[in-house]
């Protein structure tokens, strides 16, 4: 996909400029450092092993990018973050006010090129999506601090938030594409489900991972008290000791203990649990491309599947 990736870069380029200096300076900061630009790359995958290869694909890819790092500058001040994409986050470095403001420029800006293709049905989509993940980040902010939160709450808060965009960008590969409604259908579940076990992965790394691996932060979730599967699992498994410690550390936030509890959270299997439910996700994105014909996107669609979960960065 190397020369497709470098056509949305330059669409990227192109998109993120601004009269306003300070737009420039903090957009290109971010986008700058990279990614991993799974989103585009799902667009890019589904309109090509759907048979469309208009230019239009390239606005999309660019489209959903955008919208992704609109929400992580807004992400990244909720949740009080201080390193992504191994850089020191827009809000450390320029303030909450410019990281916020920003990030409106950014979405609203990915809502002038969504305009730019003409179809009704795309401004659907990507309108549907932007408000699901809105939602996402509230109910987790409510969420936030309570450790009786059920799993199916849990699971909802991941779909909205994160689920949501990987289902949007998949399925405007077939809606460009003209693709009959069984194959936009499957074409999304697979976004759906992947994006599902790419969160709960990101869940468990951070637990798990390296901060100079993933760019971010271990730890993060903790110290704000999120409760996440890796958390809810140790405490439906472990003593009533390890249950109180984690409890404890949900309500209070007690990114002090990390260690403690990545300990505990290992030793009662449920950072294994959680890579298994990652893994049973990906196995349901990867059994929805059963409809598509066999292309070298095909393959690298279910190759997305395997590593989403055995990722570590
Ligand atoms: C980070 O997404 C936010 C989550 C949904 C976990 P990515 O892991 O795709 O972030 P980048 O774009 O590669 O930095
Ligand atoms: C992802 O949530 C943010 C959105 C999808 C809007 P997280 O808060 O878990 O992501 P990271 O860990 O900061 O990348
Ligand atoms: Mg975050
Ligand atoms: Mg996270």
């Amino acid at each position: 996909m190397a020369p497709d990736m470098r056509e949305v870069d330059a669409v990227i380029q192109r998109r993120l400029t601004s009269d306003v200096a300070m737009i420039n300076q903090i957009a290109h900061y971010i986008i700058g450092a990279g990614g991993k630009r799974i989103r585009p790359m799902l667009v890019l995958l589904f309109s090509s092993a759907l048979g469309f290869s208009g230019r239009e694909r390239y606005e999309l890819a660019a489209t959903v990018e955008f919208i992704h790092t609109a929400t992580l500058l807004h992400d990244d001040v909720v949740d009080e973050s201080a390193l992504r994409r191994g850089r020191q986050t827009a809000n450390a470095r320029f303030g909450n006010a410019a990281s916020v403001l920003v990030g409106d420029f950014v979405y609203s800006r990915a809502f002038q090129m969504m305009v730019s293709v003409n179809s009704m049905r795309v401004l659907e989509v990507l309108a549907d999506a932007t408000n699901v993940i809105a939602e996402g980040e509230v109910l987790q902010l409510m969420n936030m601090h309570d450790p009786d939160l059920p799993v199916d709450d849990y699971l909802r808060v991941i779909r909205f938030k994160t689920a949501k965009l990987f289902e949007a960008s998949a399925r405007l590969g077939a809606v460009l594409a003209d693709s009959a409604p069984e194959l936009e259908e499957s074409s999304a579940a697979y976004g759906r489900s992947l994006g599902t076990a790419f969160q709960l992965v990101d869940d468990l790394l951070d637990y798990e991972g390296a901060t100079a691996q993933l760019g971010k932060n271990v730890g993060d979730d903790l110290r704000e008290g999120k409760p996440t599967l890796p958390l809810l699992l140790a405490m439906e498994r472990g003593t009533a000791a390890q249950r109180d410690v984690i409890r404890h550390a949900i309500q209070h936030g007690e990114v002090a203990r990390l260690s403690e509890i990545v300990q505990i959270v290992r030793d009662t299997g449920a950072l294994e649990a959680t890579r298994a439910a990652a893994r049973a996700e990906a196995d349901k994105a990867s059994r929805c491309l059963d409809l598509l014909r066999p292309s070298a996107h095909r393959v690298a669609l279910l190759e997305l599947c395997v590593r989403s979960v055995e990722r570590s960065s």
